[in-house]
């Protein structure tokens, strides 16, 4: 079978460093698609489009510029992606005829994975660009719009981050109390069923001293609350200021010395990743919420082996054992993948039972879905459609009433609410709480980066229902 995902992926731009002309008064579109990791990547690829002079637009029939961030994870991530691009090659057609000609560009890991193919498929797509390289998407939309094919799927992370230009501070504000900072990209782990190690490449943590910096200027714009991404985010090392190395846990007490850092989170771990130092973070530090997206995958250790996952379910629950310990009142989040090559009836079973055996307050369940390159892929004995269907409804059936009776055993009690945003209707915010639940309150938009105590007076399957405490 071809291997599209060969991380040597074709690369027809190499003239990059042309000096950039300002390119004011244009406006850009970003659909972003998938992971927390992309949101953010928008986010930095609209902060250096803004130093070359074009504005965010959320109407993509008034942008010049319309770039989609896209996914690879499962197939239909990146089939939306194709339907989507039929749909704008109509949009850019009308729009040649004006004087406002329309650039367009795939970025994120479909770009990373398929390179030149996109463009072979759908010839309205102006520029391709993988994930390391947004550093130099002003050059290449500039290139482009002059008329060039561009693809660029070079692997260059530490230059991206070097390079990249911080948001402005009235940006930030503008996109709430609550941020993303990426401190670790790419994933040496190779679990047979993903796609990233191939399309984000090799683990790359960035240096304590650019993660700092990036923190220190997110709050001083406002925000309370910074998520920490990563792929493998607990594999994140670097040299602290005491020249040892330091892992995610000293990385989480230093950020949790910055005055106005009122809540810290990290998403996504692996479970080998687990030190103890990470734990004894969870104990000791109350900025650190008291929520952890553990993906597990699997219950049966046969299936867990096959995926490469390099532990057993008894380590899994022993380490949620020991995070437990330290944090008696942490919630936990995980990720599954039901039908992977050669799962039987028992082994769905074993899912079931660490599902059970861990008590989820919310996860992320998926079917699993053969990725062209990856060993998973090239193995015998794929489950049928229909199982994987049945096995992924059973799963969830049993993951929401977790979800439902978490939320539930909130009601009465008191917990402190980040406000976000405004609600739906007049008078009504959303708020989050410690674990992440979505708290719906009234209010007006002066609350908004505010903690405060709320009671939570009902519960739904997917958010809360709070009322403010009368002094
Ligand atoms: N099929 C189904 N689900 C997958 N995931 C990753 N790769 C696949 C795949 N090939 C899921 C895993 C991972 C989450 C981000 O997506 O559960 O943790
Ligand atoms: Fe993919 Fe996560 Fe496994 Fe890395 S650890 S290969 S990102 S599932």
């Amino acid at each position: 079978m071809s291997n599209q995902l060969s991380s040597k992926a074709e690369n027809t731009s190499s003239k990059s460093n042309a000096p950039i002309t300002g390119d004011s008064d244009k406006k850009v579109f970003i659909k972003t698609y998938g992971c927390q990791m992309n949101v953010y990547d928008s986010q930095r690829m609209n902060d250096a489009l803004a130093k070359d002079g074009y504005s965010e637009t959320q109407d993509m029939e008034d942008a010049d510029l319309i770039l989609l961030n896209t996914c690879h994870i499962r197939e239909k991530a990146a089939e939306k992606v194709y339907s989507e691009l039929g749909r704008i090659r109509k949009l850019k057609e009308a729009r040649s005829e004006g004087n406002r000609p329309v650039t367009l560009g795939v970025t994120g890991c479909v770009a990373q994975a398929e390179g030149q193919e996109i463009i072979r498929r759908e010839r309205s797509v102006d520029l391709v660009v993988g994930p390391q390289t947004y550093h130099q998407i002003p050059q290449i939309v500039r290139r482009a719009r002059d008329g060039e094919k561009v693809v660029q799927t070079e692997f260059a992370i530490e230059e991206k981050f070097e390079t990249l230009p911080l948001a402005s501070t009235k940006k930030i504000r503008s996109r709430g109390p609550t941020a993303f900072l990426t401190v670790q990209e790419g994933c040496d782990k190779f679990c047979t069923f993903c796609v990233v190690p191939y399309t984000r490449g090799a683990e790359v943590s960035r240096p304590v001293a650019q993660i700092l910096e990036e923190a220190q200027k997110l709050i001083d714009s406002g925000v309370r609350e910074i998520t920490l991404l990563g792929q493998n985010v607990n594999a994140w090392h670097g040299l602290g200021h005491d020249e040892r190395e330091w892992g995610l846990g000293e990385l989480l007490r230093e950020l949790d010395k910055i005055e106005g850092l009122d809540r810290l989170r990290y998403v996504t771990s692996h479970p080998r990743d687990m030190e103890q130092s990470l734990i004894d973070a969870h104990r000791d530090l109350k900025s650190l919420m008291p929520y952890l997206h553990l993906p597990v995958q699997a219950g049966s250790d046969r299936i867990l082996k096959a995926m490469n996952r390099k532990h057993t379910a008894a380590e899994y629950i022993a380490m949620i054992r020991k995070i437990k310990e330290a944090r008696p009142d942490i919630a936990m989040s995980g990720d599954f993948i039901v039908g992977f090559p050669g799962e039987t009836d028992q082994d769905f079973e074993d899912t079931l039972q660490i599902v059970r055996d861990t008590e989820y307050a919310q996860a992320f369940s998926f079917k699993y879905s053969p990725r062209p390159g990856t060993p998973g892929a090239e193995l015998e004995d794929q489950v049928p459609e229909d199982v994987k269907s049945e096995r992924l409804q059973r799963l969830q059936a049993l993951l929401n009433e977790q979800q439902y009776d978490f939320n539930k055993g909130l009601v009465g009690k008191t917990i402190d609410v980040l406000i976000e945003k405004r609600g739906k209707t007049e008078g009504q915010m959303i708020g989050r709480s410690p674990w992440l639940q979505s708290v719906i309150l009234a209010g007006s938009e002066e609350d908004i980066g505010k903690i405060i105590p709320v009671k939570i007076v009902h519960a739904a399957p997917n958010s809360l229902n709070a009322e403010h405490i009368s002094a």
